[in-house]
């Protein structure tokens, strides 16, 4: 029997338009609660404070209730609630300024439901946000914690227990890989995302509607009709004159249809001002409306309208059942994570069961800090768990009194052993140089890791230097990827023990960015920069590990990487 070891959801949450939502009143204090019977939460306003003397003042004294005219406008509200279904927030748990000390207090938030999908991805895990031939539009994401039920299958009481944890700026960095495509692939990590809560186990949350880009063309002298139905237009590309020498040519002669490099640079603006946030509108395609921008050219005005788009009446879905999910799924299978959520699947265990050519395990028990040392004869390393703690009484017990070994209920599971050691063939850390926070302190740790050999390939890229990976027909999937420095041999020719002298150097989302830059490529080529991975170690030099394996790709996956090298490099220069 084989389990997956992420679980996606997807929610289609449905309604032909926008459920009113209503109008919630919370006294300070108590727990502040929106749902949606149909569709997701979309926060109008939400105020803080006091406008009338008879809400919220039944157990308090007429002067805590007498001053009606102090109210705050609040963002937390929507930034937790926005995009969900049911939202239940303690308001004692806010840190909301307080406008009117001597006043008691309450929360008012107006909002709507509306139509659109939520994607929950276990931490570690990846999903693809869909739309087909429509465009994403991000509603909201968090990274972090809000209740203990999700992605907490397995996993100990203590990892879940932070309810509170909300990661800063997850919406926006999701806006910036998946807004206006058509499809992307998420990934719930540390490394992209900011890490909160230490020690508590995530989930990225990602709800999103898809919006359709309709286009309108009509010939000069003819007029635009827009029309929306029960929803509002809203632009996002309008160009009066000529881009082609097809559109609207039939019966002009050549020299009023050759010239296609002619635009209107006010264009958007003018059908703005008739027809954004109306149900329809009328624009007509002429000089005096939008003056020339090509005299004796014959010309058409070209608009690009969005309109949110119904989707069919909802049920859970798993994404893995579509084929695009498939694929995505097996390129970033994560082989680094433990057994969060357990899935079965028939489909997808086939083609993982192909993958997972393992070797037989190994436990490694390494008393702390000692020196971890991992090895593989054949093929190279993959992590299955890795627990920092003490559960016998048995192992690494010397030089200390009973009191040090007496507990053995004591359990953290690390990801950074994975982290360092998966995809190489020998590995060894010194354990007195992790950042493992510890779970009980006075009592002598051990790691205890479990670990395979799998096949795979390695590359080592010293810095500056690029390397080709390359699968033949087949597609290229990452297992590891570090860049940094672990040892002061490799890559050293020449060089001073200045520079090769931290052993201790990684360079935080090297695998989440060669994956990006190669999953399901038939090659890829990698440059060993700061410029790619930024310098975790200035001063020290560094190179790329990367292993990976080759796998034959079912017909109807794509192969586009999410983004080239370039892009990559663009990404560090700006921030
Ligand atoms: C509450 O406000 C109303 C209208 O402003 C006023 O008529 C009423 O007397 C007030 N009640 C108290 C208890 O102050
Ligand atoms: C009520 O609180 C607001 C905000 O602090 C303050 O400006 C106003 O003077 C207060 N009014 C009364 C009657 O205390
Ligand atoms: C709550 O907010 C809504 C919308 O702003 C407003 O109409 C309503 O009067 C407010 N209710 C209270 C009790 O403050
Ligand atoms: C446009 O072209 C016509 C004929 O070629 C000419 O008579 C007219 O003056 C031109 N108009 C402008 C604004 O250049
Ligand atoms: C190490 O972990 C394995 C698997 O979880 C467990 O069976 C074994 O007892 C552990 N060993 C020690 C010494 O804690
Ligand atoms: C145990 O203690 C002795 C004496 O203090 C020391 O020489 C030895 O290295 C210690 N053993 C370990 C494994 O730490």
């Amino acid at each position: 029997m084989l389990f997956l070891k992420l679980i996606l959801l997807t929610f289609i949450a449905t309604q032909d338009t926008f459920v009113y939502g209503g109008n919630i009143i919370t006294c300070k204090g108590d727990i502040h609660r929106l749902a949606c019977d149909t569709g997701l939460i979309k926060v109008q306003s939400s105020v803080y404070g006091r406008t009338d003397n008879t809400t919220c003042s039944i157990d308090w004294s007429y002067n805590n209730a007498v001053n009606t005219s102090c109210s705050l406008g609040i963002s937390t509200i929507a930034d937790r609630c926005n995009g969900q279904r049911v939202c239940e927030l303690k308001t004692d748990s806010f840190d909301t300024p307080d406008l009117c000390p001597e006043t008691y207090k309450y929360y008012n938030t107006t909002y709507e439901c509306i139509d659109g999908r939520v994607t929950v991805i276990c931490e570690r895990g990846y999903s693809t946000l869909d739309c087909g031939d429509t465009l994403i539009q991000i509603i909201n994401a968090n990274y972090g914690r809000s209740d203990s039920v999700t992605c907490s299958s397995g996993l100990y009481n203590s990892l879940v227990l932070n309810t509170n944890c909300y990661s800063p700026n997850t919406r926006s960095a999701v806006v910036k890989l998946c807004h206006g495509q058509r499809r992307c692939t998420v990934e719930a990590s540390d490394s992209i995302f900011t890490d909160v809560c230490t020690g508590t186990v995530k989930y990225l949350t990602v709800s999103y509607t898809c919006i359709e880009l309709k286009k309108s063309v009509t010939c000069e002298h003819n007029t635009a009709i827009l029309q929306c139905g029960a929803k509002l237009i809203k632009l996002i590309s309008a160009n009066y004159g000529r881009t082609d020498s097809t559109t609207c040519s039939a019966g002009k002669p050549y020299n009023q249809i050759f010239k296609t490099n002619c635009y209107m640079p006010n264009t958007l603006k003018l059908v703005e001002a008739r027809c954004e946030g109306k149900s329809s509108c009328e624009v007509p395609a002429t000089n005096t409306v939008f003056s020339d921008p090509c005299n004796g050219t014959f010309k058409f005005l070209n608009i690009g309208k969005l309109q949110s788009v119904k989707t069919s009446r909802g049920r859970l879905i798993l994404p893995v059942f579509k084929v695009y999910c498939i694929c995505e799924f097996i390129f970033n299978l994560n082989i680094n994570s433990i057994t969060m959520v357990l899935l079965k699947f028939t489909l997808l265990t086939l083609f993982i069961t192909a993958l997972d050519l393992h070797v037989s395990g190994k436990t490694a028990i390494t008393c702390d800090r000692n020196v971890l040392d991992l090895t593989c004869a054949t093929g190279v390393i993959q992590v299955k768990s890795s627990v920092y703690g003490r559960t016998s009484r048995k192992a690494c017990t010397f030089n200390c009194t009973a009191s040090h070994f007496d507990s053995t209920n004591c359990v953290f599971r690390t990801f950074t052993i994975a982290d360092r050691c998966d995809g190489l063939r020998h590995c060894n850390l010194r354990t007195d140089l992790l950042t493992i926070p510890d779970p009980c302190p006075g009592t002598y740790k051990y790691y205890n890791t479990t670990y395979n050999c799998i096949p795979g390939q390695v590359v080592l890229i010293c810095e500056q230097e690029h390397r080709t990976l390359s699968c033949g027909d087949n597609a290229i999937q990452i297992i590891n990827a570090i860049y940094g420095r672990a040892d002061s041999t490799t890559c050293s020719n020449g060089a001073t023990t200045c520079v090769t002298k931290n052993t201790n150097c990684y360079a935080p989302r090297t695998r989440a960015i060669v994956a990006s830059l190669c999953n399901g490529q038939r090659s890829c080529t990698l440059e060993a920069s700061n410029q790619v991975f930024t310098d975790p170690c200035v001063g020290t030099s560094k190179y790329l590990t990367v292993s990976y394996r080759c796998f034959s790709v079912p017909w109807h996956c794509p192969r586009q990487a999410t983004k080239t090298l370039e892009q990559h490099k663009g990404l560090h220069i700006h921030t």
